[in-house]
């Protein structure tokens, strides 16, 4: 396995540190594609700057690898995030034709209207077309962006949330899963989710207490303005029979309670 080198785009990221982690406890040698070197460093990877949207560095970035992981994700503009998995996918078509794995978002193709979603979706369209060896994992929402959502809405006196559903995931449970199945060589499509299926005003509930502070959430029924949080309140953001990560909800926030 020491000989499989694997490239992760988005290796600085949320996910892509543990995933960082994940890929070198399962005994390959990892290359971190970054924009710019990053100050904490995962011990034990190797750090190439280039840029997969301007397609700087990517040639250098691909030599010698067996697989790449993209992970990396332009949320500001779907369209340069399209481009960008292209130029990745060119390249590495001109380097070897790697194993290739994709991370994208389980119920995507359900929300209309909303372009970072449009862009994953057809991210994976171009993964599928690339004819490399490839493999689509798609997790639900993690748990920190559940976080991010309840801490933007807690900007309010009253916490306003979708009365609808999530099943969050913890970027440790999806980085296990997706290192496990790249080292395999796997390919195919498949969802990976969080443990359970909550309702999102009980998440919220659940977030007030574990910051010990007082406050009513408000579940809005009346359908949103924003796709996504339509999606979430038809539940058409989870997938109860996907593979599960273990770490809950709850974990996660008294975690996150621990740390301060
Ligand atoms: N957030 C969620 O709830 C969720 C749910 C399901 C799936 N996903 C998917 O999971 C993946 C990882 O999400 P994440 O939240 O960990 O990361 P992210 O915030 O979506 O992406 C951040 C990473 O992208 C890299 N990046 C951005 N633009 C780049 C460019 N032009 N060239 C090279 N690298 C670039 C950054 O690297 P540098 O800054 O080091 O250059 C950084 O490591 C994404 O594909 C996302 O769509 C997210």
């Amino acid at each position: 396995m020491a000989d499989r080198l694997i490239l992760v785009t988005g290796g600085t990221g949320p996910l892509g540190r543990p995933l960082v982690r994940s890929l070198l406890e399962g005994g390959a040698r990892v290359r971190v594609l970054t924009r710019q070197l990053p100050g904490r460093r995962v011990e034990g990877a190797e750090y190439a700057v280039a840029n997969y949207i301007a397609g700087s560095g990517l040639a250098r970035a691909l030599v010698g690898v067996s697989g790449v992981v993209h992970v990396a994700h332009d949320l500001s503009d779907p369209l340069r995030d399209v481009q960008g998995t292209l130029n990745l996918l060119e390249v590495a078509r001109a380097a070897g034709r790697p194993h290739f794995a994709y991370v994208s978002i389980v119920g995507a193709r359900r929300v209309r209207g909303f372009g970072s979603y449009a862009g994953k979706v057809r991210g994976e369209e171009l993964v599928e077309a690339s004819g490399l060896p490839h493999l689509i994992l798609r997790a639900t929402q993690f748990h920190h962006f559940a976080d991010g959502l309840l801490t933007q809405a807690s900007r309010l006196p009253r916490l306003l949330v979708p009365d609808g559903v999530l099943q969050s995931v913890a970027v440790e449970d999806v980085a296990r899963e997706l290192a496990r199945r790249v080292l395999a060589g796997e390919r195919g499509t498949l969802d990976f989710a969080g443990p359970e299926v909550l309702r999102i005003p009980d998440m919220a509930r659940a977030w007030l207490a574990a910051r010990g502070r007082a406050g009513r959430v408000l579940p809005l029924r009346l359908p949103l303005p924003h796709p996504v949080l339509r999606a979430m309140q038809r539940g058409d953001l989870v997938e109860p029979e996907a593979p599960r990560g273990t770490v809950t909800w709850a974990d996660f926030l008294s975690k996150k309670a621990a740390r301060g």
